[in-house]
Parts: structure tokens; sequence; C-alpha cells
């Protein structure tokens, strides 16, 4: 049991707080090893392999052999309305609290210990108009976008999400720059700041700042690091185009948002990445495997994660090598990623790079 301030809201009735734990449950069982489906799709893909006598070449392939088997529809339709389970209750929740949620907000929005920074002129990029993992409103039409992340992110990491427990351990992974220096640090799409407050705390000296583009966001990961007593800057910004001086920060992080970019703006942010990351510094990413480290059914997950779990960028990203982007931004990568399950985040690899 964690001694922390609880920051997630309240639902509006323990039933829906129980109907989501089972919804977490029913996730677990239909990721994990309960229902096995991974591993059961994929041996009989690799069957299928062993009796054409040549390997998957087309996802176009994979694809149909899945939507041949009963247990692929199956798994499919379960993973489907795992989703919409959760999202339709949670949003029904916060709606019948929306005015205390929302006057919460505003309490906090002032207060300290850190600042909000909202840019009032800002413009949202037309490739962020996306439902993100069917997220209702998506991340920032919804003055209840950051709460409904937040608690939306505790059920879909089972069990890894309750009080930052993700966030701290990846962030205790990261490596410190050669020469020890950790001044300022900076966390790219920080959503509501969960990696950015784990930095404050492993680096307490250290200036963090963490953006991200949507304000429901950046409110709610205000309101929670003053909460929790951490200094940390949140400001709306766009990853591609943070407006930070060259060289500014020793420690630059982005946990899960390279999937979500266009293929464009992955350059972009990179060379972003680079421009502002001071020489010796560490540019650490975390994100999803590539497409070439990948099983059978992987590659079929990824296509259907793209199609319906509104992620319609992340193809890209897994065909993409990030090793050669950042090499050709200046970054040297410690070591090839290694795709490995990470708890309830499920398939993720780690490029830690220096900058050159
Ligand atoms: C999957 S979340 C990232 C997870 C986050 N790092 C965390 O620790 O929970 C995606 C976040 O990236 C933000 N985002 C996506 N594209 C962005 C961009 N181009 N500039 C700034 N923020 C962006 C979204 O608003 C959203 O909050």
């Amino acid at each position: 049991m964690s001694s922390q301030p609880e920051t997630m809201p309240a639902l509006a009735q323990r039933a829906d707080a129980s109907y989501l734990d089972f919804v977490e449950g029913f996730r677990e069982y239909i990721l994990g090893k309960g229902a096995d489906f991974e591993d059961r799709l994929n041996e009989e893909l690799l069957a299928e392999e062993r009796r054409r006598g040549k390997k998957w070449q087309e996802l176009e392939e994979i694809r149909a052999h899945v939507h041949g088997l009963p247990l692929g529809r199956l798994r499919d339709r379960l993973a489907r309305t795992q989703q919409e389970m959760k999202w339709h209750t949670l949003k029904r929740s916060f709606e019948a609290q929306r005015q205390s949620l929302t006057s919460q907000l505003a309490h906090w929005d002032t207060r300290g210990p850190g600042r909000l920074e909202l840019d009032r002129q800002f413009v949202y990029p037309p490739y962020v108009n996306v439902h993100f993992h069917l997220q209702p409103a998506g991340y920032y039409k919804d003055e209840l976008s950051g709460y409904l992340y937040h608690y939306g992110t505790k059920v879909f990491f089972r069990g890894d999400n309750d009080h930052d427990e993700l966030h701290a351990k990846l962030v205790a992974r990261v490596p410190a720059p050669a020469d020890g220096r950790v001044e300022r640090i900076l966390d790219l799409a920080c959503s509501i700041g969960q990696s950015s407050t784990a930095f404050k705390r492993r680096f307490p000296s250290a200036e963090v700042t963490g953006v991200d583009y949507s304000t429901p966001m950046l409110r709610v990961a205000h309101r929670r690091a003053a909460m929790l007593g951490d200094d940390v800057t949140f400001a709306q910004r766009l990853v591609e185009d943070t407006g930070y001086a060259n060289g500014h920060f020793d420690i630059t992080f982005a946990f899960i948002v390279f999937h979500e970019l266009p293929l464009r703006i992955i350059h972009e942010t990179v060379c972003e990445a680079a421009r502002v990351t001071r020489k010796g510094g560490i540019f650490a990413i975390y994100d999803f495997i590539g497409t070439r480290d990948k099983s059978p059914f992987q590659r079929y997950h990824r296509w259907f994660d793209a199609r319906h779990n509104g992620e319609p960028y992340s193809q890209d990203f897994c065909d993409c090598n990030l090793e050669n982007i950042l090499a050709k931004n200046g970054f040297k990568v410690a070591a090839a990623p290694v795709g490995q399950r990470s708890g309830g985040a499920g398939y993720m690899s780690n490029w830690f790079a220096t900058r050159e």
C-alpha cells in the first residue's frame, strides 16, 4: 500500500470501481496466460508455416489465416470489447461528477509546487485528431481527458499503474550521463506527468519539465505533481518543436509516444531531441518493439491494434529503424534494443542513446 496521496479520482459509485476491477482482470485473462491466446495463436501460425514449408512473408497472409480461426476471431472480439467496457464505464462515471472534477482542476491550476504553462494560442496539429486506444474524445477534446487517461491506464497496465509503479521502474533504469551531471530533464509527451515526478524523485535537485500538447493532460499532470509535493514544470508544447535552447537538457525522455506519431514527426522529434540534449547527455526511449523482432502473432497484433484500437501510426513506427534515425541525428545507441515483456505494458524495447 502506497503512502502517497491518492491522485486518481474516485469513481462516482463503488459499483463502477468494482466493474472496472473486473475489466482489469478480464484484460489480464485475455492478454495474459489465462486464455493464452497469444501463445496458442502463435503456435497455430508456426504450425501452418511448417505445413506450407515457408516462412510467413506478407502480413495479409497472416491476417487471413488468423481470421480463418475461431480462436482468432474470438480473441479479437474480446480484445475490442474489454476496451469498450472500460471507456464506457469511465466516461459515464466521470460524467456524473463533471462539475466537481473540473473545479478540482481549477483549484490546482495556480497552486504549487511546480508550474502549469498553458499556451492560450496553441493550435492542435491535424495528425493528433485521433481517438488513441479508443479513448472517448481522444487526448484533448474533453476537459476530463486527463482523468480518463489516468484511470484508463490503471486498467490498461493491469496492476502496474495503481500508484505509478511502472513509471518509477522505467525511470530508475535510465542511465545517467557518464559525467554524472543531471541539472535539467525533459519528459517528452508527459501526459499526466508520472515519469516527470519519478525523475524529480530520482534527481531531486534537477529542474524537471514535462511537455505535452494536451491541455487536459497537463492540468491533471500539474494537479497530480502539486498534490504529491513535486516541483515540476508542465508546458504545452509539441515534442517536435519544444522551443527550448540548444543543449539545454542532460536527460531527454520519451515513454510510449513514438508509436503515436506519424513517421515524418518521428524524424522531426528525434532531430529536436538531438538539438535540446547537450553533448554527453542521454536520450532514453521506451516504446513498442520493431517488426523485425516480432513473432508472427505479434505482427498480426500490431495490425489489429492499428486498425481496431486507435493506433493508426504504430505500424510505421514498428517498421522504421529507430536506431538508424537516432544515429543519423548524432546519437550513439548503447545496445541493440531487445523486445521484452514488461509487466502490464506488454512487449517493449528501450533505446538508451548518448548525444555525441
Ligand atoms: C501514450 S501517451 C504517452 C505516455 C506518457 N509518456 C506517460 O508517461 O503516460 C501519449 C501522450 O503524448 C502526447 N503527444 C502525442 N503527440 C504529441 C506531440 N506531437 N507533441 C506533444 N505531445 C504529444 C499526447 O497528448 C498524450 O498525452
